[in-house]
């Protein structure tokens, strides 16, 4: 099988790394890629956005299949451009990407199909937002309702933070992914990030994974795209996950393909569970990153024939995909500053010695200088990641792993799988 795989990213590196195992392979080649995809496959220098060029690009290596990372390129129409010349891709239309791509869509699909979520009211003006805030009580859940790369939802105490969040979302901060604000209830209990493969009309569940938003240890600081994560995730009980693809999955997948906008390529529910109660968070129209990059390490089955399934059909044909029966957690490694602005073109040394079997570091924002070093690019930079027979031996490998890697310039949270396991 030839496989173009679109991303630059730690999620992209991980599902580079797994494709490149498959005995189904072919060619793989990537666009844009980045220094540690480079050490996997060929990269290609075309942006997640260009459409048309990843199009051509797709038909010039006689791709049998398009794996897409990134939601903005689902967004800007890349699944629909493949499907006119018939090139199989996983990752949803455009359409169907709504269900991450607009919360107000997302919320009203929910809401239609009867999944469970958080009582909600979208207004697109503040004068309707604030007065939408009496039928809601503290803490007040504000969200943006386009994509605003994980910075859109603002959590606020009392009425005059929640005021002040409206006005912010509705005056412009976000551009047009602002122009609506979605209120909502407060819910409780513990996140989880749970992933299903779809192929249209079947959901096969695909692994849990939780993961560390806040910056800083302890979950304090700003929110962020996610420090680290670990899995399999305790909160994710057999319970929860079969409450889950009842409620939820099942529902979504069935909804989608009733509402003329049939699902391909992976639905990732953020989930609040209370009590092996799901609740929706929100959905996703592609893998969490960094979530993907322990699903990748804890998977024993071939990823491709599932994404290929995902992507032209025949999912229920398959075997359940098996995992390995180990832990797995990643440690990122992000650029001090990060998330509001983090320091690029510092050096990091260390990366590309042999770290044995169970670990895998993947390169986020990384990039290579003229003379060859290797320097940070972006804010999330490193994903260090590690597996092992209970969570505490694969987090102490992950751990020892983020120790020989000479980078000061760089920082990252101590406490990953915290809920699961003390800090120590
Ligand atoms: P989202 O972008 O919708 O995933 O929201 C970002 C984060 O805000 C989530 O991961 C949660 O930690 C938190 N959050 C969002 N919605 C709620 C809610 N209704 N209740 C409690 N926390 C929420
Ligand atoms: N790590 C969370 C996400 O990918 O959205």
């Amino acid at each position: 099988m030839n496989v173009l795989l679109v991303g630059s990213g730690g999620r992209e590196h991980a599902l580079a790394w797994k494709i490149a195992q498959s005995p189904a392979l072919t060619r793989l080649v990537a666009a844009p890629g980045n220094p540690g995809i480079e050490t996997v496959c060929e990269c290609r220098p075309v942006g997640v956005l260009e459409v048309a060029a990843l199009v051509d690009l797709a038909r010039e290596i006689a791709a049998d299949l398009v794996v897409v990372g990134p939601e903005a390129s689902l967004e800007a129409g890349l699944a629909d451009a493949l499907a006119e010349v018939g090139v199989p891709c996983f990752g949803p239309t455009a359409a169907a990407a709504r269900l991450e791509t607009s919360k107000a869509f997302s919320k009203a699909f929910a809401d239609r199909h009867g999944l469970p979520t958080a009582p909600h009211v979208a207004c697109d003006s503040a004068e309707a937002a604030r007065a939408a805030l009496d039928g809601f009580s503290p803490p007040y859940v504000i969200k943006a309702d386009g994509l605003a790369a994980g910075k859109g939802v603002v959590i606020a105490e009392d009425r005059p933070q929640a005021e002040a969040a409206i006005d912010d979302m509705l005056g412009g901060r976000f551009g047009a992914a602002g122009a609506r604000v979605v209120i909502e209830a407060f819910l409780t209990g513990e996140e989880v990030s749970l992933f299903a493969l779809c192929d249209g009309e079947t959901a096969v569940l695909f692994g849990a994974a939780q993961d560390h938003k806040r910056a800083y240890d302890g979950d304090q600081g700003p929110n962020t795209g996610g420090m680290g994560t670990y899995s399999p995730a305790p909160i994710a009980t057999p319970a929860a996950l079969a409450a889950a693809e009842r409620t939820l999955i099942r529902p979504a997948v069935q909804g989608m393909a009733a509402e003329g906008a049939p699902y391909h390529g992976v639905l990732f529910a953020g989930l609040m569970i209370d009590q092996d109660r799901p609740s929706l968070v929100e959905f996703n129209a592609r893998f969490g990153d960094p979530e993907c990059q322990v699903l990748m390490l804890r998977l024993a089955s071939d990823l491709l024939p599932y994404l290929h399934a995902a992507a032209a059909g025949g999912l229920a044909d398959l075997p359940p995909p098996q995992w390995r029966d180990a832990a797995a957690v990643c440690v990122v490694l992000a650029a001090k500053g990060y998330p509001d602005a983090p320091e690029k073109g510092s050096v990091i040394r260390g990366v590309a010695q042999d770290f044995g079997p169970d670990v895998a570091v993947f390169h986020a924002g990384t990039a290579r200088r003229d003379d060859g070093a290797l320097v940070a690019a972006g804010g999330r930079v490193l994903n260090v990641c590690a597996r092992g027979e209970t969570l505490a031996v694969a987090r102490a490998r992950a751990y020892a792993a983020v120790a020989r890697i000479d980078w000061p310039e760089g920082f990252h949270r101590t406490d990953i799988a915290w809920r699961a396991l003390p800090p120590g």
